[in-house]
């Protein structure tokens, strides 16, 4: 029971935190990575800790299909389908962007998974969320003609409840360091639809945890702090928390979106070549890798000091290397390590 609420227990926690020798000696600092891309089912990733607490309100509601929205590649609607395969519902899942011409990456997966995902293009003129708000109601009807009873889950699974699986992830970084010298360390996240990072922040401020945040937004935000304060300000009146919070209390870092969601970065894959070549661990072009390419300009720029203790969270996402517009320009930076004989 966290908050009030009660979760149904997917996961095998704690995961680990791990020391990356090889990269905090060539940068400087203490970085250490938290293996939340670990997590079981279809390949892992963050946002099964968000789903165990829906997971178990849909289960309340007596649902029988698990419905949620994302990008064409999302890793939230790839997690949202094993859950739902799992614990015996349907999964769905409702995609504004256009269909990259083969199943490859998270859509093959969800194919893989026998799961309908809906994809409309994005239509000139309208946001995205216009498209949703158009398109969903429809296709929400048709399955509950059919007799299925839908739990819907937002983009991400970002509301007040799935935040609650990173309010409980600090609280267990913070017994996992508790007496180490990794106390006061900096996490450091990637930050998309926010519930990571707000669950995160929430723990910390109001359990007093020893643990600073900062999230790299992995997409530009029109106004990213009070997008965090209002969205605080629901986990607040719907928890009873204690803490107020303002904009110097949020450290969200915006410099390094590099100007669009999911997009084909140089300094990304970089980044993602440097992280396996050292550590052999597998970041994501879409979230992981550009936060990494960030926390690596930050050090550079001083904006982490030399010697400070770093815990780089891992979401998953890996599946995302496979996603057609980013294979193509790893193929070309990397195809000549491949000597067919
Ligand atoms: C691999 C990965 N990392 C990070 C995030 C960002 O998490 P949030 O949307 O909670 O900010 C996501 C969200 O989809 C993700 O799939």
């Amino acid at each position: 029971m966290l908050l009030g609420r009660e979760k149904e227990i997917i996961l095998h926690l704690p995961t680990p935190i791990e020391y990356l020798p090889t990269i905090s000696a060539e940068l400087g600092i203490e970085l250490y990575i938290k293996r939340d891309d670990l997590t079981p089912l279809a390949m892992g990733g963050n946002k099964l800790r968000k789903l165990e607490y829906l997971l178990k309100e849909a289960q309340e509601q007596s649902a029988t299909m698990l419905l949620t929205l994302g990008g064409v590649q999302t890793n939230h609607g790839r997690l949202t389908l094993a859950v739902a395969r799992k614990y015996g519902l349907k999964g769905s899942i409702v995609c504004v962007g256009d269909y990259p011409g083969e199943l490859s990456a998270n859509l093959l997966l969800d194919g893989i998974m026998g799961c309908d995902v809906w994809i409309k293009g994005s239509e000139a003129g309208k946001s995205d969320s216009q498209v949703y708000d158009e398109i969903l109601p429809g296709i929400i009807e048709s399955y509950e003609s059919q007799g299925e009873k839908v739990y819907f889950i937002p983009i991400g699974g970002s509301n007040e409840l799935g935040a609650l699986g990173y309010y409980e992830c600090a609280q267990e970084i913070a017994a996992q360091i508790a007496g180490t010298a990794l106390e006061g360390a900096r996490i450091i996240d990637a930050v998309g639809s926010m519930g990571t990072y707000m669950g995160l922040f929430s723990a910390i401020i109001n359990e007093e945890l020893p643990l600073k945040l900062t999230g790299i937004s992995i997409m530009p935000y029109a106004d990213i702090k009070s997008t965090a304060l209002s969205y605080y300000d629901r986990m607040r009146d719907r928890y009873g928390l204690s803490r107020q919070a303002s904009g110097e209390d949020l450290e969200l870092v915006t410099a390094y979106d590099r100007g669009a969601y999911n997009n084909a970065c140089h300094e990304v894959r970089q980044a993602i070549y440097y992280m396996a070549e050292k550590e052999a661990i597998i970041l994501d072009p879409c979230y992981t890798g550009k936060a990494f390419a960030g926390l690596l300009e930050m050090v550079r720029k001083g904006e982490i000091r030399q010697g400070e203790k770093v815990i780089f969270l891992h979401t998953g996402g890996a599946p995302g290397i496979n996603t057609p517009h980013h294979r193509i320009e790893f193929e070309k930076e990397r195809e000549h390590f491949i000597h067919v004989l």
